[in-house]
């Protein structure tokens, strides 16, 4: 099938997903935390399980195209939602993917590793916690791919480089006009940080919102802050507008639990809760946790009462399917 290939800012992207997500305000939710909640359902963009790395892919891939590469390796930890995702992309326009995943977790044909066997993606792993070592070893199979005839490029982790992140830049203006249509303010925009690139373009175009994010941090990460600070301010330059965001505007909340890709019981709870009330699964990698860290501040009063909140389910169910028994 022939996908459909626009230019905004200048820059080539081409449709994988469906979009608009439905932007979808959350009553009993609501009731219980004493805000206007509402839920960005980027789960439901219609590749794959849905999630948030098809916007990014959507820019990237373009990219890939036009540039003429025909080959596209990724990496990312054992059940990387961003590897998976990309497969499905890359299969939708013809493009080969494989996948270098980290040997840790789980790392049997469960989740999204099931899905990548369905897709026969190749999937190499390396038994490494540095991401250095995995970017080391995706030069080697690079060299050796160029060896064997074909032009490969190389996503990194996440897709959370400037291109990438200009996908979540369209997200929040996806939300503006939504939220326009709907009638309500956008005072705060809660998602997962991960490897940034979400929050980072999210931070950028909540700005001719007004609106505050928090990223919710599901891995222990150093200097996390200055790095998406860095990305925003790099993707406001491809972008060509003025950043107007400054280091302490980069918000992070830690509720990482037992570690990343571990489950925490809050994050259970909260997908329970989640499940039970709403009939929404969140996953128990990112935005169950998330939804667990959002729980935990409003207990805390970080938000004003009656204000209108605006969580980003940015996908990951195929967690669920790999790290419950
Ligand atoms: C389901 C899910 N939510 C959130 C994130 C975080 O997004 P980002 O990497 O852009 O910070 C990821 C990243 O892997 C993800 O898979």
């Amino acid at each position: 099938m022939r996908q459909e290939t626009t230019i905004r800012r200048g820059i080539e992207k081409i449709r994988l997903g469906h979009y608009p997500t439905p932007l979808v305000r959350l009553e009993t939710i609501s009731r219980e935390t004493g805000l206007h909640f509402y839920i960005k359902r980027d789960d439901l963009c219609g590749v794959a399980f849905g999630g948030n790395k098809v916007r990014k892919l959507e820019y990237l891939l373009a990219h890939a195209k036009a540039k003429g590469f025909d080959t596209i390796l990724t990496a990312g930890g054992a059940q990387s939602n961003h590897a998976l995702l990309t497969a499905a992309c890359c299969g939708k326009l013809g493009l080969d993917a494989l996948l270098l995943l980290k040997k840790r977790g789980v790392t049997e044909a469960k989740g999204n590793l099931l899905l990548a066997s369905l897709l026969k993606t190749p999937v190499r792993f390396i038994d490494t916690d540095s991401y250095a070592e995995v970017y080391a070893q995706a030069e080697t199979i690079m060299d050796d791919l160029r060896a064997g005839g074909k032009n490969p490029w190389l996503i990194p982790v996440g897709g959370s480089v400037p291109l990438g992140a200009l996908g979540y830049l369209d997200a929040a203006e996806e939300i503006a006009s939504q939220a326009g249509e709907q009638g309500f303010p956008v005072d705060h925009i809660l998602c997962c940080s991960g490897s940034g690139g979400t929050h980072a373009g999210l931070l950028l175009g909540a700005k001719k919102l007004g609106a505050r994010v928090t990223g919710i941090v599901v891995s222990v990460e150093e200097n996390f802050q200055e790095e998406i600070y860095r990305l925003t301010l790099e993707t406001a330059q491809l972008a060509g507008i003025d950043p107007g965001i400054r280091l302490e505007d980069v918000v992070l909340k830690a509720y990482i639990g037992p570690g990343y890709a571990r489950p925490s019981e809050e994050g259970d709870a909260a997908i329970r809760f989640m499940a039970e009330k709403e009939g929404i699964f969140l996953d128990p990698v990112y935005t169950g946790k998330a939804f667990a860290g959002f729980l935990d501040l409003c207990a805390q009063g970080f938000f004003a009462p009656g204000e209108h909140v605006v969580f980003v389910h940015t996908g990951g169910g195929p967690a669920i399917f790999a790290l419950y028994p």
